[in-house]
């Protein structure tokens, strides 16, 4: 007898295949499908995170994804009428400012479509294909499963044949318009700015150059961008946004062209077939529950934002990471009290995550008033394109405040509400770093053969473990357990005896900087899956209080 999967992943976007590949990972048993019976075309979010590289490591697809990934275009802002002459060219972000423990400080541009195909690829792997043409249309929940109705969609209707089929846990990533929020009856609380719409497509261009994403910009009313999909060709990713500007209209190829055309004064583009294209209103909205029963909500079916700043793929894949290491630690030995975590440490940090994105489109896309005249010139200080806030690099996003983490350094401060104020902005510039914090990166360690960094060495299916100041590991082999990993960090001079774990030097001692571990001074720090560090703790028992933490 084949006995069904653990779990039901619903929509095969970013966030439900970032699930399934994590639960695949981790050796969950799990059955993917999205109602759409073709897969997506088109950009769509195309800008990805630095943060959001650091996790597509830790999935082992990054030097996939590097490989078809572009820097982000130098941005060119042209006088109009006329539409050619440049008034001004800059960098969205300053390039180059990559620090030891954040080595993807860039963030780059990658097509959804390109990222969703190299996640199908390692899915595949793992024996696990995306369901097509099937769609989640009533599910029920007791003590001990989810039972779900599979229907077969034909053209995007719902046909007769429904599949029902009981999982013990299921993930709804069915985005914004998905099925599983409402069935759930969770409440999706936020502001449609009415007033406002936005028209997103990829179309070839001749007679554009691709050195540069080029705005053309109406005060108060419009801008206009278009912005190469790769260094070398003629295809674009085309952008209309506005203030109190709905172009509904533009949804139509022809009518998107002709628009472009008479707007920008560049009649002289020649425009070839769109490969996609698509109108939508800016929503920002939140569910007030991120988990019932044995049901979760991630990505765009629990959260959807302004498009200014972009978080949104780039949220939909940390709330994966957050979910599925707890699911399938729960699946494997644990108390299902674990799972109630995910909705106590991501709701703090998205509620944050929408109120800066929002006040972003405040002021980016509202404020520019009809009145100034230099709106070119001035794009780079008050239009879209200022995003230059380390908040939405996502650094700073914490769980110091979470209930599951355990920190015995005693630097952290124990004001709960200054905690959870903090969980998307973070502590920049404290100079802490406490549990609850993401892990830095360190680069340069040097294992029994190779060299490598922090992050080629962490697991999507074990916590990492690191031990500072040596001799005490001995302590940590009641772990013995395939969900951890142990490392020795030595500096080059230190003599220490790692009782069989593996030992990493850390040659220029950035790994001894990034976690403030003193020479000499006994530190251990445990990294969860999701890349946070989930306790520090200064003698090797504190493990046996953070496993009762997560109900071991
Ligand atoms: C048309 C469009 C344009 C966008 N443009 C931009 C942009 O320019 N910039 C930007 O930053 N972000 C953009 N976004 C947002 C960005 O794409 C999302 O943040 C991101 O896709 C979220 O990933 P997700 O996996 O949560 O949801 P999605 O990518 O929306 O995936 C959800 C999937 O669930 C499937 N589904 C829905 N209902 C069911 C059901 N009942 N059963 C089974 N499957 C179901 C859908 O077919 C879909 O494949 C855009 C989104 C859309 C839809
Ligand atoms: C992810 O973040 C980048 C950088 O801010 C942004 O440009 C991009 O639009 C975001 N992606 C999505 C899908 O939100
Ligand atoms: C799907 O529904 C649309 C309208 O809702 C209809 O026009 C179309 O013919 C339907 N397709 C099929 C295959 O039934
Ligand atoms: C959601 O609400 C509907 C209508 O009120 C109800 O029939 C259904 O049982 C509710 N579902 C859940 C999961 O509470
Ligand atoms: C383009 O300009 C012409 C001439 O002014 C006008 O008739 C037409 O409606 C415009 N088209 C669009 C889509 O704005
Ligand atoms: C930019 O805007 C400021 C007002 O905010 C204005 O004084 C200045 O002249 C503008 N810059 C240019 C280059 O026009």
């Amino acid at each position: 007898m084949v006995s069904s999967p653990s779990v039901l992943v619903v929509g095969a976007g970013p966030a439900g295949l970032v699930s399934a590949l994590l639960l695949a990972k981790n050796a969950i048993t799990v059955r993917i499908i999205d109602k759409d019976e073709s897969f997506h075309v088109g950009s769509r979010g195309f800008g990805v995170q630095p943060r959001t590289f650091e996790l597509f490591e830790v999935l082992g697809i990054n030097d996939e994804l590097q490989k078809l990934a572009t820097p982000i275009p130098t941005m060119r802002a042209y006088k109009l009428p006329g539409g050619t002459i440049p008034v001004k060219t800059w960098d969205l972000y300053e390039k180059g400012d990559v620090w030891p423990d954040r080595p993807y400080a860039n963030g780059a541009c990658l097509g959804q479509d390109l990222l969703e195909g190299v996640l199908r690829n390692h899915l595949a792997k793992y024996g696990v294909a995306v369901e097509v043409g099937k769609g989640l249309t009533a599910l029920r929940q007791n003590d001990n499963s989810v039972i779900a109705s599979i229907t077969t969609f034909v053209d995007g209707n719902a046909t007769a044949e429904v599949e029902t089929a009981t999982f013990e846990y299921l993930i709804g990533s069915d985005g914004a318009r998905g099925s599983t929020r409402k069935l759930l009856n969770l409440t999706f609380e936020g502001e449609t700015r009415d007033a406002d719409g936005m028209v997103w497509g990829d179309v070839q261009i001749k007679g554009l150059t691709s050195d540069y994403w080029h705005i053309w910009g109406k005060p108060g009313e419009f801008t206009i961008m278009a912005r190469p999909l790769s260094p070398e060709g003629d295809k674009f990713g085309i952008g209309i946004t506005g203030l109190n500007f709905d172009p509904t209209e533009l949804g139509d190829p022809a009518k998107a062209v002709e628009f472009i055309r008479n707007e920008t004064g560049r009649a002289d583009l020649e425009f070839g077939e769109w490969t996609w294209l698509s109108y939508f209103k800016p929503n920002m909205r939140m569910v007030n529950k991120f988990q019932e029963g044995r049901t979760f909500v991630v990505g765009d079916s629990a959260h959807v934002h302004s498009p200014t700043g972009g978080q949104g793929m780039n949220c939909s894949v940390q709330d994966a990471f957050n979910l599925v290491w707890k699911l399938a630690w729960v699946l494997k030995q644990g108390k299902p009290s674990l799972l109630a975590t995910y909705h106590e440490e991501r709701l703090p940090v998205i509620t944050q995550m929408l109120h800066a994105t929002t006040k972003l489109y405040t002021h980016t896309v509202v404020q520019e008033k009809p009145s100034e005249p230099t709106q070119a010139q001035n794009a780079s200080e008050s239009g879209w394109f200022k995003w230059r806030n380390s908040a939405l690099e996502m650094y700073g996003i914490n769980y110091r405040f979470s209930s599951i983490v355990l920190d015995e350094r005693s630097i952290r401060p124990k004001d709960t509400e200054d905690m959870l104020a903090h969980a998307y902005s973070g502590y920049e510039g404290r100079g802490s770093l406490c549990a609850g914090d993401r892990a830095p990166d360190a680069p340069r360690l040097t294992t029994s053969n190779s060299e490598t960094t922090l992050y080629k060495l962490l697991k999507p299916d074990a916590h990492t473990i690191l031990v500072f100041g040596g001799a005490g590991i001995s302590q940590l082999s009641a772990v013995g357990s395939t969900n951890f990993q142990a490392f020795v960090v030595r500096s080059p001079g230190e003599d220490t005896s790692s009782n069989g774990f593996e030992e990493l030097v850390d040659g220029d001692g950035w790994a001894h900087r990034a976690y403030m571990a003193k020479p000499d001074d006994r530190l251990f720090v445990v990294i969860r899956p999701d890349t946070y560090i989930g306790a520090l703790f200064t003698e090797g028992k504190g493990l046996t209080r953070y496993l009762a933490k997560l109900g071991l």
